[in-house]
């Protein structure tokens, strides 16, 4: 993560609260999903088998909200398999946009890598999404691959991005030709 990032995380957004998902938080939520992604929301019932994975010591997920004014204006959850994160979802109501919100609530989803161990995490965004796109470079994710037709029923691909967590090989990693990079991936 840049330095940027992390000072971003201090002057957007301070007057809310980033807090744990819990299910009472599923409609406010799924209000915002229906607004921000119109094409492609995710129903009730996947948030709760997100949520039923996110507590306990067996727990593959981690979901926050943002919450100001007892509203909620944003959410972003992490899922985790292996070494390996994948940031499910993330999102920030619209009168939000801008404020730094996004770059805290990633900021969370990191820190919750960290804690998983996790040696990179990767996401998919669609390829028409800029901002989001831009979001996740100034955190330091860096393009892999596409993925054909990955949002339907619109048939928009997606744009996989990586982050390689901080650990002890970073030098090792440094050195080796990175030979995904521009990689095509088909599902
Ligand atoms: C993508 C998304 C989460 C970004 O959220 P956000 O809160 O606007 O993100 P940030 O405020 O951290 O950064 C966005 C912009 O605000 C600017 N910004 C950040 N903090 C700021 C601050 N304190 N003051 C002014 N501007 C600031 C950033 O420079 C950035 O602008 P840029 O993209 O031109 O560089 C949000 O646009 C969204 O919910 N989109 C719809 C859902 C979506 O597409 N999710 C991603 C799926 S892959």
């Amino acid at each position: 993560m840049t330095g940027e990032a992390t000072e971003r995380t201090t002057t957007g957004a301070a007057d809310c609260v980033v807090r744990e998902m819990r299910w009472w938080d599923i409609e406010p939520v799924m209000e915002l999903e229906k607004d921000l992604f119109p094409q492609d929301a995710w129903s009730r019932g996947m948030f709760w088998s997100e949520l039923a994975h996110s507590r306990g010591p067996g727990a593959t997920r981690r979901y926050v909200v943002a919450e100001k004014d007892e509203q909620i204006i944003g959410y972003a959850g992490l899922v985790v398999s292996g070494d390996q994160g994948d940031v499910q979802t993330i999102a920030v109501a619209r009168d939000h946009w801008g404020t730094g919100l996004g770059s805290r609530l990633l900021t969370e989803l990191l820190r919750a890598a960290t804690s998983f161990e996790c040696a990179e995490v990767l996401l998919e965004c669609r390829v028409d999404n800029v901002r989001a796109q831009k979001l996740y470079e100034r955190f330091g994710f860096e393009p892999i691959g596409i993925r054909r037709g990955y949002y339907q029923p619109g048939n928009v691909d997606a744009l996989v991005m990586r982050l390689r967590m901080a650990s002890d090989d970073d030098s090792a990693d440094a050195t080796s030709p990175d030979g995904e990079q521009g990689t095509e991936i088909h599902d």
